[in-house]
């Protein structure tokens, strides 16, 4: 494996492995490797000849009160980690190579950005979308793999893909979870281990309403109301936002039907998680 840490070099790199008919993958991550994202580099490496994953803390998705600064990172463990799930190039570019005084484009997918978390984290998904659009020029890749554990950036990315007319396979992965439910986050490293338990409490809670509504439950409120509960059961638990929406428009839905999603995002302490799942 190669680490790339210049565009100019990952453009070369590029132009240089389309001119000689080899496909590209392409998975974008923020490091700090889980099996979560070890997971989404073995599916991406089925689907191409070559493997790149992109390991860049992107600053212009994090709010100003959020965890740029204390975000994890080690690149060396990360590389090993990458090249063991055959990984070609690690892309590791700086925020100076990535946003270059003057930078002043920005991406955005209206409509889709404005609820769950886009209404909690103005400006988020602007920065995602902006930056993903820049390594999708850089890396040219055919197919990307994103996970669904991040459910609302993958429906951006995919209009997004759809909008600008890229003609680039946009791949969900199912969300990889620890061996008792807990969706794998890269902020899980931030929780004491009591709110560790108090976390199960999400992926719990999505289980329960599962089974609901494969027990015929079809009221929205109904079923959000047992959630709500459940989760404020566990201590230093409060809800950003629960909803049932239909899993492409991510419009609310007051009856649940086969596109029904539901979604939690809740703060556990001061971390924010998130989990989703499909409701059968
Ligand atoms: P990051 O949080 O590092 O996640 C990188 C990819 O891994 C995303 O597609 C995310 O959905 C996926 N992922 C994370 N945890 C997962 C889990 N438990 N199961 C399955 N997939 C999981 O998401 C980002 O980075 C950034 O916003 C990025 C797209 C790289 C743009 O900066």
């Amino acid at each position: 494996m190669e680490i790339i840490h210049t565009p100019r070099e990952m453009t070369a790199w590029a132009n240089r492995t389309r001119a000689a008919a080899e496909t590209i993958a392409l998975v974008p991550t923020m490091g700090a490797f889980h099996d979560g994202h070890l997971a989404l580099m073995r599916a991406a490496a089925q689907r191409a000849d070559r493997l790149v994953v992109s390991l860049f803390v992107n600053p212009i998705q994090f709010g100003a009160s959020e965890d740029l600064d204390r975000y994890p990172r080690n690149l060396k463990r990360d590389a090993e980690l990458a090249a063991a799930q055959g990984t070609d190039i690690l892309f590791a570019p700086a925020a100076e190579a990535m946003y270059p005084r003057g930078f002043a484009t920005k991406v955005g997918v209206a409509g889709l950005t404005d609820t769950l978390c886009g209404a909690s984290r103005p400006g988020h998904f602007d920065g995602v979308t902006t930056v993903v659009a820049k390594l999708f020029n850089l890396v040219k890749p055919q197919v990307a793999v994103f996970g669904e554990k991040d459910f609302q950036q993958l429906a951006v990315i995919r209009r997004m893909v759809a909008d600008l007319a890229w003609d680039i396979d946009v791949v969900g992965h199912p969300i990889v979870r620890e061996a008792d439910g807990l969706a794998m986050s890269s902020r899980n490293v931030y929780l004491a281990p009591e709110e560790r338990q108090a976390a199960l409490g999400l992926s719990r809670a999505l289980a329960h309403a599962r089974q609901r509504v494969a027990a015929g439950e079809t009221d929205t409120e109904r079923l959000l109301a047992g959630v709500r509960q459940a989760l404020l059961a566990r201590p230093g638990v409060t809800i950003d936002y629960l909803s049932v929406v239909h899993g492409q428009s991510l419009v609310a839905q007051e009856r649940i039907d086969a596109d029904s999603v539901l979604l939690v995002a809740a703060l556990v302490g001061t971390t924010r998680l998130i989990d989703n799942t499909p409701l059968p």
